[in-house]
């Protein structure tokens, strides 16, 4: 037999193999063992790694003009950043050509919205609303997975107390509590009934782990932490997305203690896939790998695959450290193949699960794709989301919600009629999306009608110097009734590798406040931004202050329903907002100290600044609403319990304002004595509460042993036996506060 003959009846063979597993109702780890049996070296490589594909990037570019070839010949199983159906079923297709016809994945950076923008996900949550940030996830899978896409690089879960890390914007914020409710929600938002839905996408936690406590707050630096730091306030997050059932996770840049994530043995083979039991697959950031030489971890890029290999890294983005190094090293001995199979296992796993072994073009779905990436029901759950999003720091007098009958409203500054800046650092530009945007201006327009007398000026620029337009701004202020300025960052100031030293206003926007106050007119600042800013002179000074973040496609229309009483403001904060950068990282859950000041001017050999209060400008939490809510005294249906009962902490909440309105009633405890000290606060509850204006209502929460677990000093995850306070309140400052006991 001719060595061609040979060939080509080994491959009818395969691929028919590969056809008659399908066929035969076997179990997915039966069908997985099926394709892994006719599958050389060079093509188990291949599933291991993933490229960028040549339309958009996120990440600096490696030059190479061959990715066709490669995916024809089997060597790639993933590609990132292809979108829409045309694109991914032209690379699919030539998958397809390949000897076993594996699919690709296509992954995709979702992480608020894909063509609808949602508000970035510190925004969102600030909502602290978990079924509604479920939806979220869900309107942006249902669209990504219609454009082509299967796997979205979200959500991020990592923890962030510091403001400066351009990354906090992606994340949940400074609470692991919040963090990890919020971690299953959106994993659930995304993976919706389950892969293989054709509207499910698989969710990826990320970057694992602790990347949010970069030194400093700069992007990609190190990270030093305890143990039990990392379990305690780093990790539960993750823990609660692979609980969540999220298909995959992406490891991080950082060093942990000394070592790479991407060669973290500790963090990924021996938490997530030992302790945890995931089953998923982790893929590496883009060029993690290989950035372990950097770093010094590693001689060369064949070090860098021995070590991620090892330490249980499945895919490699956009390193090529496997693709040119694994086989070699498998040759050579230095790695079991069994390891490789292992890797690439969890990888077609999750292929069989999508379905695209039975059908790789079930997500190229051109007329599907036309109608959810149109689809006006996104816009109104985006909308719904945003103002939910929107926090109100201050309101002093009332001044808002502003009555439409509103004479004349001046309208100043860079973000009033800015249009893609609402969008915020993760948004994609889409040919016909800018008709989609609703400006700050246009929300305003159509709240109003045309009868309403709105006076523009643009004011300044974000970012430069020139006070040129001041004049133009004050006069448009004079003639005005009320005066709304709208203020903030551009989209590409707080993000991936935008970390800033300096978190204030940027430009000379402090200073158009300050002239613009200086007219006396009854002023409202928006803070446009995607990170908590330093902005204290407004926030001493200025009568009323929405904090709008980056709101995402409907900004305009949610905005205007705040500010002119169509919606009144649940949102609070889930991150502290410093006094000054100094003070960072500032966060609610500290330790007591052994010299905790006793109050803000305790400066008597004490562990405070002499220069500024420990408390923050606001605190975790915080955020009012258009009505005012009092709160009653804690009520305890007992003062002691055993870890088998329960306790009841009850509390009466008065909605005493003038407006019908929802408060996040929120439930912390203090453990007072423990094995290893505890913070002063944490989150251990919250309810949200709708009361019409002047109703009652006693909110009730149920504590148990359970909820009062902390990790010990062997990492032992228990509660112990002693003396607590639990207390009840608006936000992490506010609150009333009683004492119970836990017995043996
Ligand atoms: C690097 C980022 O850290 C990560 O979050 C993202 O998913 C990848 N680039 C892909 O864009």
């Amino acid at each position: 037999m001719s060595v061609k003959l040979k060939a080509c009846l080994c491959l009818l063979l395969a691929t028919t193999q590969v056809f008659l597993c399908l066929a035969q109702k076997k179990s997915i780890d039966q069908r997985v063992d099926s394709v892994l049996r006719l599958m050389t070296l060079d093509e188990k490589v291949g599933q291991l790694n993933q490229y960028n594909g040549d339309f958009s990037s996120t990440g600096p570019i490696t030059k190479d003009g061959d990715k066709q070839r490669q995916i024809r010949q089997g060597q790639v199983g993933s590609m990132l950043n292809i979108m829409g159906t045309a694109h991914t079923r032209q690379l699919q297709e030539i998958a397809m050509e390949s000897r076993l016809k594996i699919p690709l994945i296509f992954g995709q950076d979702v992480i608020h919205g894909y063509k609808t923008i949602f508000p970035l996900p510190l925004a969102e949550a600030a909502s602290w609303d978990l079924p509604a940030i479920e939806k979220s996830e869900r309107i942006a899978a249902t669209e990504a997975s219609a454009s082509g896409i299967h796997w979205t690089f979200a959500p991020m879960v990592d923890i962030a107390r510091d403001p400066r890390w351009g990354r906090v914007m992606e994340g949940s914020g400074e609470d692991p509590w919040l963090g990890a409710l919020i971690a299953g929600a959106r994993v659930r938002g995304f993976q919706g009934k389950g892969l293989g839905n054709t509207d499910a996408v698989m969710a990826c936690a990320k970057h694992f782990a602790a990347y949010g406590a970069a030194i400093g707050g700069r992007d990609y630096n190190d990270v030093d932490m305890s143990e039990r730091q990392l379990w305690e306030t780093y990790l539960p997050p993750f823990k609660a997305a692979a609980e969540a059932g999220a298909a995959t996770f992406m490891n991080s840049f950082n060093t942990l203690n000394g070592i790479p994530a991407s060669g973290n043995k500790y963090l990924q083979r021996d938490i997530l896939k030992g302790k945890w039991g995931f089953k998923g697959f982790v893929v590496s950031d883009w060029g993690s790998i290989g950035e372990m030489i950097n770093h010094g971890y590693v001689k060369d890029n064949y070090e860098a695959a021995l070590s991620a290999i090892t330490a249980g890294s499945d895919m490699d983005m956009e390193s090529r450290s496997y693709k040119n190094n694994l086989a070699k090293l498998v040759t050579e001995g230095k790695v079991k193949i069994a390891i490789v199979d292992e890797a690439v296992k969890r990888i077609l796993k999750k292929k069989f699960e999508l379905g695209l072994f039975d059908d790789p073009f079930r997500f190229c779905n051109a007329e599907r794709e036309q109608r959810e990436m149109n689809n006006p029901a996104h816009l109104l759950v985006a909308r719904e989301m945003a103002k939910k999003s929107i926090v109100l720091l201050k309101n002093d007098k009332q001044l808002l919600p502003l009555s439409k009958q509103t004479k004349t409203i001046a309208l100043i500054g860079p973000f009033i009629k800015a249009v893609r800046d609402n969008l915020g650092f993760w948004s994609y530009d889409w040919p016909d999306d800018t008709a989609m945007i609703v400006t700050q201006w246009q929300g305003i327009k159509n709240k109003l009608g045309a009868d309403a007398k709105l006076l523009y000026a643009h004011g300044c620029n974000i970012k430069d110097t020139s006070r040129a337009g001041f004049v133009e701004a004050i006069e448009a202020a004079l003639q005005a009734e009320v005066v709304i300025l709208s203020m903030g960052e551009a989209r590409d100031m707080t993000g991936e590798a935008k970390s800033r030293s300096n978190i204030h206003l940027p430009g000379v926007q402090e200073e158009l406040i300050k002239a613009i106050q200086a007219t006396g007119k009854p002023l409202v600042v928006m803070l446009n931004t995607g990170r908590p800013l330093v902005f204290n002179w407004t926030a001493d000074n200025v009568p009323a202050i929405l904090y709008t973040w980056w709101l995402g496609t409907t900004a305009g229309d949610a905005i205007a329903d705040v500010l002119f009483g169509d919606y009144n403001p649940t949102a609070k904060l889930p991150i502290s907002f410093p006094r000054t950068e100094g003070q960072i990282p500032v966060y609610y859950n500290h330790y007591n100290t052994g010299r905790p000041a006793k109050n803000e001017n305790d400066l008597n050999y004490v562990s405070a600044y002499i220069d500024l209060p420990n408390s923050p400008k606001f605190p975790f939490g915080f955020g009012l609403s258009y009505t005012s809510f009092q709160y009653g005294e804690i009520q305890l249906n007992k003062t002691s319990f055993t870890p088998t009962e329960k306790l009841t902490a009850s509390i009466v909440l008065t909605n005493s304002g003038n407006f019908d309105g929802e408060e996040t009633v929120q439930l912390y405890i203090r453990d007072m004595v423990g094995s290893v000290v505890r913070p002063v606060k944490e989150l251990k509850g919250f309810q949200k509460v709708f009361l019409k204006k002047g109703e009652s209502k006693t909110i009730s929460f149920s504590i148990s042993a359970h909820d009062l677990r902390f990790y010990n000093n062997a990492l032992q995850y228990n509660f112990e036996a002693g003396d607590f306070k639990v207390f009840i309140g608006g936000n992490s400052r506010d609150v009333k506060q009683a004492n119970f006991q836990l017995k043996k």
